[in-house]
């Protein structure tokens, strides 16, 4: 069974036809990437996936639950958790504070008992600090726990917005060019952290335009041109389709 069915999924913007008439399935504890030029509609994609687009036409079923058109808070209580393309820190927090800000869906905040301070909140709060704690050493920055977001630079920010979105716990994790503007050395960082987190039983939706990075760590991959499919498979498959090389890919 698939974690994640997308069916003839559409959506325009105006005159522009963002996503096409797309089917794909993504099988649980793989990594699965999305490819394609700038504008092939792989971020829409994203926005469709996790509820922030209801599309034109189509249905994404999660777990074999049809969940198109559910709130991006429903569908993250359901287990999806995403990373954004543009940075979605919040500079005036720590690193940690960003961190807890998602593991808000597991936070029992009933007003009342929050102003009582039950012993249940206190001892919420802490576990809930411990696991963050956690995700932040996983992903490399145990160094950073109560820095200040906007001194931290850009490659261990990308880190922290990966500790973040793992906190909600997710069976589903959507990361949005995460190696973008990285360095070798910090691409290669972010590579095992992925690579790790697929290990550990999450399965991965990765936008990326680094065609080593995702030529070495997918399972499958597809490939996205104007919002079709071009192809998909392995990346072997993928790296050797016709079609592919002849779009964009040339010689990977
Ligand atoms: N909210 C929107 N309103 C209008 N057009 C949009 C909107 N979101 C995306 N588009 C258009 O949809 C197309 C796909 O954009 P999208 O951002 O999904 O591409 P992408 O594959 O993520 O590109 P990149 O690799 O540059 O991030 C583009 O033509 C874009 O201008
Ligand atoms: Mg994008």
């Amino acid at each position: 069974m698939s974690l994640l069915r997308v069916e003839n999924l559409s959506i325009q913007f105006g005159g522009v036809r963002a996503i096409q008439d797309l089917d794909f399935t993504i099988d649980p504890g793989t990594v699965h990437s999305i490819i394609g030029p700038n504008g092939a509609g792989k971020t829409t994609l994203f926005n469709l996936i996790t509820g922030v687009y209801r599309p034109t036409t189509g249905a994404i079923y999660l777990d074999d639950q049809p969940v198109t058109g559910r709130r991006p808070n429903e569908l993250a209580r359901m287990g999806m958790s995403r990373t954004f393309q543009n940075l979605q820190i919040m500079m005036n927090m720590t690193a940690l504070e960003n961190v807890m800000v998602g593991r808000h869906l597991h936070l029992n905040r009933n007003l009342l008992a929050c102003l009582l301070r039950l012993p249940a909140i206190t001892r919420g709060d802490r576990t809930a600090r411990k696991r963050c704690i956690e995700l932040m050493e996983r992903v490399g920055l145990g160094g950073y726990i109560n820095a200040e977001a906007g001194a931290m630079p850009y490659g261990a920010l990308k880190r922290l917005e990966i500790a973040r979105a793992l906190a909600a716990e997710p069976t589903l994790l959507l990361l949005d060019e995460p190696a973008a503007g990285l360095n070798a050395r910090e691409t290669k960082e972010i590579d095992e952290v992925i690579v790790a987190v697929a290990r550990a039983g999450v399965t991965v939706v990765l936008v990326e335009h680094d065609m080593k990075l995702v030529m070495g760590i997918s399972d499958h991959i597809l490939v996205l041109d104007y919002g079709r499919k071009l192809a998909e498979g392995t990346p072997e498959e993928v790296r050797n389709n016709p079609a592919v090389i002849a779009a964009y890919l040339g010689n990977v």
